[in-house]
């Protein structure tokens, strides 16, 4: 989980201390090679929190935090529609970033962050934890070997379950302005990019959208149907409507074989080439069973820090290396424009095809 050799810890930055912000500082105090250095959030009474618990300092306001010379790193941890404009600030300040998830919530903020990591030549990871999960290393092992054959059909679940306190408990919430969808954007965004990851740019979309059982302005449920350029198709499903929540189901088939990950473990590996006795309908498929393990399902802070670290960790290497990290701005932005595709879709009530003009 550390970069290998590295001789240097990098200072962290977190912008942004509600949920996910103390991870981060988690994270940075956790890796050798990472320390939390100082935080900042417009209610001062959440970064002196956080400060306080992580031993770092509180500073009044972010360009206090970008004037450091010990920050190298900041996580920006604010909400979604807000990532370029603390981000741009961060780069230009030649600060290397950690974005949480989605990278921001149109493609026009994207690039522009993009843009702003490009010129100020720093390094950028945003956050998709769940690349980093054991599941996914080996199910991308096995489609790298072929293992899979040719991709024909991968479909991504994300049954979960928000009450409405957990919307009203910020005024960013399932709006359009901050939040840029509803279970889509903000929970679905993860097996969004892991579906686009595992099968490969989307040529089409198809989709509705609906508010089942919230009052919020976006949607707590997205279905869609894709068509992707390798000529396989695909479903996508993100809800915050299901109770009680349900572990995220990734689906991946192809000609030789399907693999099927929960929670980010693979639960089901069937290859057509280790069964003897394939008849004319098939075979009896062999699943691997797995313990009820934490999940962020029902409860968004129980999940755990590994798969951040890692990712975090390997941002680091990637510095320390002079690579780009595994988990990229553009490959984030690619699952931001998949997304705004479903959204498109569900609006016109018709197909969608990609790249969004
Ligand atoms: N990777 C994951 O699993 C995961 C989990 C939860 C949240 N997230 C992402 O993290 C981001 C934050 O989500 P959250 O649930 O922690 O939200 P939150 O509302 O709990 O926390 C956001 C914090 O940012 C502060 N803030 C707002 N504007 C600010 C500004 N201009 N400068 C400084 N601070 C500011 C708020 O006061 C608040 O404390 C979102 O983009 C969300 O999608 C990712």
């Amino acid at each position: 989980m550390t970069s290998p050799g590295s001789a240097r810890t990098y200072g962290f930055g977190v912008v942004g201390c509600g949920v996910i912000g103390p991870r981060h500082a988690e994270v940075a105090d956790a890796l050798p090679n990472a320390r939390f250095v100082a935080c900042t959030d417009i209610i001062p009474d959440r970064a002196k929190a956080l400060a306080e618990a992580h031993g770092g300092d509180f500073e009044p306001d972010l360009e206090a935090l970008l004037s450091r010379d010990d920050v190298d790193v900041v996580s920006v941890c604010v909400p979604s529609g807000l990532h370029a404009e603390v981000g741009v600030q961060a780069a230009e300040a030649g600060k290397h970033l950690v974005v949480e998830k989605p990278i921001e919530i149109s493609l026009v903020a994207a690039d522009r962050l993009l843009g702003a990591v490009k010129k100020a030549g720093v390094k950028m990871t945003v956050i998709s934890q769940h690349r980093f999960d054991p599941g996914l290393v080996e199910l991308r092992q096995l489609l790298e070997a072929g293992r899979l054959g040719r991709l024909v059909l991968g479909d991504a679940r994300v049954k979960w379950y928000r009450t409405q306190a957990y919307y009203d408990s910020g005024d960013w919430r399932g709006t359009w302005a901050l939040d840029g969808g509803g279970a889509l954007m903000n929970q679905g965004v993860h097996y969004t990019d892991l579906l686009r990851w595992c099968m490969g740019p989307v040529d089409e979309v198809m989709a509705l959208t609906a508010i089942q059982a919230h009052k919020m302005e976006t949607e707590d449920l997205a279905l869609a149907v894709v068509r992707f350029s390798s000529g396989a198709l695909g479903t996508l499903e993100a809800s915050t409507a299901v109770f009680p929540g349900f572990r995220e189901r990734l689906e991946i088939s192809g000609t030789e074989g399907t693999v099927v990950v929960e929670d980010g473990r693979i639960v089901v590996r069937e290859f057509v080439s280790e069964h003897g006795d394939v008849g004319l309908y098939g075979a009896r498929v062999g699943s691997e069973g797995q313990d009820a393990a934490a999940s962020g399902a029902s409860n968004p802070a129980a999940i755990s820090n590994d798969a951040h670290a890692s990712q975090i960790s390997d941002l680091l290497a990637a510095i320390d290396e002079g690579r780009e990290p595994l988990m990229t701005g553009e490959e984030a932005r690619n699952a931001v424009e998949l997304i705004l595709a479903v959204y498109e879709s569900a609006r016109c009530r018709g197909p969608v095809s990609l790249p969004l003009s």
